[in-house]
């Protein structure tokens, strides 16, 4: 069985297994703010992970020792994440129970709302209101497929590290930009236990664990519906939060590669200048043309979270969202966080977690720290996952 534990620690790794990019980043958490003390990213190729599957895991493990050793990483546990697609946050109400009880009665409730074999999965919750009226209290279920969490933990030990956490990429990225957007780190984070009915001999990993509401400052800021959106390699992960409490969880399979292949095809450019456009570097094509490919392939964005938004307004769970945050490789596509932001008439930012750490920027090597910030909102998550300040 999962042991969720609440070990206070003093550093820590986050290794982001991405589908184009491997990061590895580790956080010493005994000083003020947390000081980067290592980091190493790596591209796969495309063949490494296709659609979230891995299909050469050998390549993959050799890409984390090849990261973990320029890194110089030391044999520390590792916190890692699986993405999104694996993962399905829902509101829900039920009897009023103490949590104890509710810990077993989650199983059967979860039932009703999540369309896996309860066995297979592994859940957690949050009361978010004790008392609704008619003897009932509102929860947010998160359910993860255990298979996924299991492979995720194999494949680090393969590569020779200990899983300490296995995180949900969406959970991280809202760690990161919590601790920018609220000042407050994320140093308590209260225990969850895993009631999962299998017992999985997995002991020493810590689950997935939703962010709590009380550890961000209920102030007018947080009210606001914010949509954090990861423009990975493959796929756009949109985690919507309100108060420190997410709302919503949704991957689109739209990716900086769906825009790299429109440049190539219309713009008639190798795959490496497309990538270069998708990256900002502007220089001899047209840009009116990429901004058009731009709107174009993330209207797809748009559409895919169309239903789901709307789905929340009727349900009352939200009016829209009030704030975007765009991270991930694709914050760099020329023109999309002002067409998304222009689309949904509100102002969009881009992630910046570096802005809350301190670290030497020779550790990024050629690369510019304002370019890679937004790349590693869930590496940074999953490295402030616990212990921050302790
Ligand atoms: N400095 C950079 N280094 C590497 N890739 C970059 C950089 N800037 C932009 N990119 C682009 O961003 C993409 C990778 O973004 P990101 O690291 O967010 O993806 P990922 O985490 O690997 O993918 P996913 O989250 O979908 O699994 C690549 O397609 C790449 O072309
Ligand atoms: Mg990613």
């Amino acid at each position: 069985m999962f042991g969720f534990l609440n070990k206070k620690r003093k550093s820590l790794t986050g290794m982001d297994i991405g589908s184009n990019v491997i990061k590895v980043l580790r956080l010493e958490m005994n000083e003020e703010r947390p000081v980067i003390t290592h980091f190493c990213m790596k591209d796969l190729p495309p063949e490494a992970i296709v659609d979230g599957e891995i299909m050469d895991r050998e390549l993959v493990i050799q890409t984390i020792q090849d990261c973990a050793a320029e890194a110089d990483l030391p044999d520390e546990p590792v916190a890692s994440a699986v993405a999104g697609r694996a993962v399905i946050v829902k509101k829900i109400v039920m009897d009023k129970m103490s949590e104890e009880d509710a810990r077993e009665a989650i199983y059967w409730e979860a039932e009703q709302h999540v369309p896996f074999d309860i066995d297979d999965i592994s859940l957690d919750f949050q009361v978010l209101q004790d008392d609704v009226g008619a003897d009932q209290m509102e929860l947010m279920l998160v359910a993860a497929k255990k298979d996924m969490i299991l492979g995720q933990a194999e494949l680090i030990r393969d590569a020779g590290f200990d899983p300490l956490v296995i995180d949900v990429a969406s959970f991280a990225n809202q760690n990161s930009w919590e601790l920018l957007s609220s000042g407050n780190l994320l140093a308590d984070q209260p225990t969850v236990e895993d009631s999962a009915p299998a017992d999985t001999g997995d002991d020493d990993i810590d689950g997935f664990e939703p962010a709590e509401s009380e550890m961000v400052d209920q102030d007018e800021g947080n009210e606001q519906f914010v949509a954090l959106m990861d423009v990975g390699g493959g796929v756009t992960n949109v985690h919507i939060v309100k108060g420190g409490v997410p709302i919503f969880t949704k991957d689109l399979p739209i990716g900086v590669a769906h825009f790299t292949e429109e440049f190539q095809k219309q713009l008639g450019l190798t795959w490496e200048t497309a990538q270069q456009v998708g990256r900002g570097n502007l220089e001899d094509v047209d840009q009116d043309l990429v901004m058009d490919i731009v709107r174009t392939v993330g209207s797809e964005i748009y559409k895919g979270l169309e239903p789901s938004l709307s789905y929340l307004k009727t349900a009352g769970e939200a009016d829209g969202i009030d704030h975007i945050v765009i991270s991930g490789g694709g914050a760099h596509l020329p023109g999309l966080k002002d067409y998304l932001s222009e689309i949904y008439a509100v102002p969009g930012e881009t992630a910046d977690p570096l802005a809350g750490l301190d670290f030497d920027p020779d550790l990024f090597g050629s690369e510019s720290p304002e370019h890679l910030s937004p790349l590693l909102t869930v590496c940074i998550g999953l490295a402030l996952r616990e212990g921050v300040n302790s």
